[in-house]
């Protein structure tokens, strides 16, 4: 059974996909803000000057970002093929002597990593730092937020090869908002030291993903019943919907909802931009 209407108690929506700049710019020169018909809001009517303007910034970065989504990804997507190109032939050196003897190596699936992931190439685990240490939890977390920005095949391959752990699950999260899916997280269990422990990692900003940036600058806000307010943004891309906002129970019998019964063991969250 869903929840029927919005669960905020209030709340503030932006839609600037929906504004036009003339519109946008009303904003600024009236303090009404029913009339603008890219805010819905749930009780707020007027806002003084310095709150119209922070408003306008966040509608008119997001809407610079819709404009810039396709070069971002196209940048980012030359400089990753480039950067796996590079590194699978041993430097750029290698990829030139490959490149004239024929025998270019083309990375495969499992070992192509993010930009992200050529900026700190670490992957292993510190063996210095052992399950009963204060630290072994957060630099676990830190490998895990950092690891959560590549592809599932590889993350299914550091996880089991080099930490010797089991990738229980690697999920995209749909925003019903964008249409597409837009944020990804891994559930692994830490097999050796305590299996009951499971850990979910959360992907943060895609540094060439516009949509990532438009999250981050969306200052939609939602308030929920004894939690308080929420940023707009991050719910919607966790999966919130635009109809029912939170189903109160699942309506699938999906992977996550058994994982939930199944284990009876402690969440430790790393997100990777937290
Ligand atoms: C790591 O976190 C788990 C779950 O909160 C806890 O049971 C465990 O004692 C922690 N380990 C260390 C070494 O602090």
């Amino acid at each position: 059974m869903a929840s029927k209407g919005p669960v905020c108690l209030s709340y503030v929506f932006l839609k600037p996909e929906e504004a036009t700049f003339i519109e946008l710019s009303r904003l600024l020169f009236s303090s009404d803000i029913e009339k603008r018909k890219f805010i819905t809001s749930s009780a707020v009517k007027k806002l003084d000057f310095k709150r119209r303007l922070i408003i306008f910034l966040s509608a008119v970065i997001q809407c610079i970002l819709l404009l810039l989504r396709k070069p971002m990804a196209w940048l980012g997507g030359v400089l990753e093929k480039w950067l796996n190109l590079v590194s699978s032939n041993g430097g750029l050196l290698f990829l030139i002597l490959n490149w004239l003897k024929g025998k270019v190596v083309i990375p495969d699936s499992s070992s192509t990593r993010s930009v992200l992931g050529f900026l700190d190439t670490r992957i292993e685990l510190d063996d210095n730092i052992k399950p009963d240490d204060t630290r072994y939890n957060g630099s676990l977390s830190m490998m895990a937020a950092k690891l959560s920005y590549e592809k599932e095949k590889f993350i299914g391959k550091v996880v089991s090869e080099y930490w010797k752990m089991k990738l229980v699950a690697f999920h995209k999260f749909w925003n019903g908002y964008e249409k597409q899916e837009s944020t990804q997280a891994f559930v692994f269990q830490d097999t050796t030291s305590d299996p009951n422990l499971v850990w979910v990692a959360f992907r943060g900003t895609e540094p060439f993903s516009a949509d990532d940036w438009r999250t981050d600058f969306d200052i939609s806000w939602c308030e929920f019943a004894g939690i308080g307010k929420t940023h707009g943004g991050f719910m919607k891309a966790l999966g919130m919907q635009t109809e029912k906002s939170w189903p109160l129970e699942p309506e699938t019998q999906d992977h996550e909802s058994q994982l939930r019964r199944g284990t009876g063991g402690a969440v430790c969250i790393g997100a990777g931009n937290a």
